[in-house]
């Protein structure tokens, strides 16, 4: 949602050679993008969702916290994938997954191997990988 992130996405991809016209870049409210893409059926391979502990704005429906919010991300998420992966990340240190997550996903920690070695505080990290149970 913000166009400092999305400036700095543009210049990594040309930075990278990669080929703007190919992909789309879109400045969106998370939940109103994933409600639509899940009414109109939308398929996806790979999702990262790397959201903030916590935000809100203007431009926001409703605030994001992400210990409140992650079981309505992560189902609408899921519900874009049929036998791709989606990635979820976060930085509260507090954070617990919904055991829910666990009963209906394939669900793996790989905090330890997603940390970079120079990030200010390990524990903080927390990346999951998730598919539907035998994807
Ligand atoms: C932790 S940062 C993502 C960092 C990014 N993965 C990277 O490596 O550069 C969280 C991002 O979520 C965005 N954000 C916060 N609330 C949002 C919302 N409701 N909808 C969409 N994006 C939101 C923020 O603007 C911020 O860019």
């Amino acid at each position: 949602m913000s166009n400092t992130y999305q400036d700095w996405a543009r210049r990594n991809f040309e930075l990278n050679g990669l080929d703007l016209s190919r992909h789309q870049l879109i400045r969106a409210d998370v939940f109103q993008y994933l409600e639509g893409a899940v009414q109109e059926g939308r398929q996806f391979d790979l999702i990262v969702m790397d959201p903030p502990s916590f935000s809100n704005s203007k431009k926001m429906r409703d605030v994001l916290d992400v210990q409140r919010d992650h079981l309505w991300l992560i189902d609408h998420a899921m519900a874009l994938l049929a036998s791709g992966t989606l990635y979820f990340s976060n930085n509260l240190r507090s954070f617990v997954l919904d055991n829910r997550l666990l009963d209906d996903y394939a669900i793996q920690d790989i905090s330890n191997q997603s940390v970079p070695e120079d990030f200010r505080n390990r524990k903080i990290h927390q990346c999951y990988r998730i598919q539907h149970k035998g994807a």
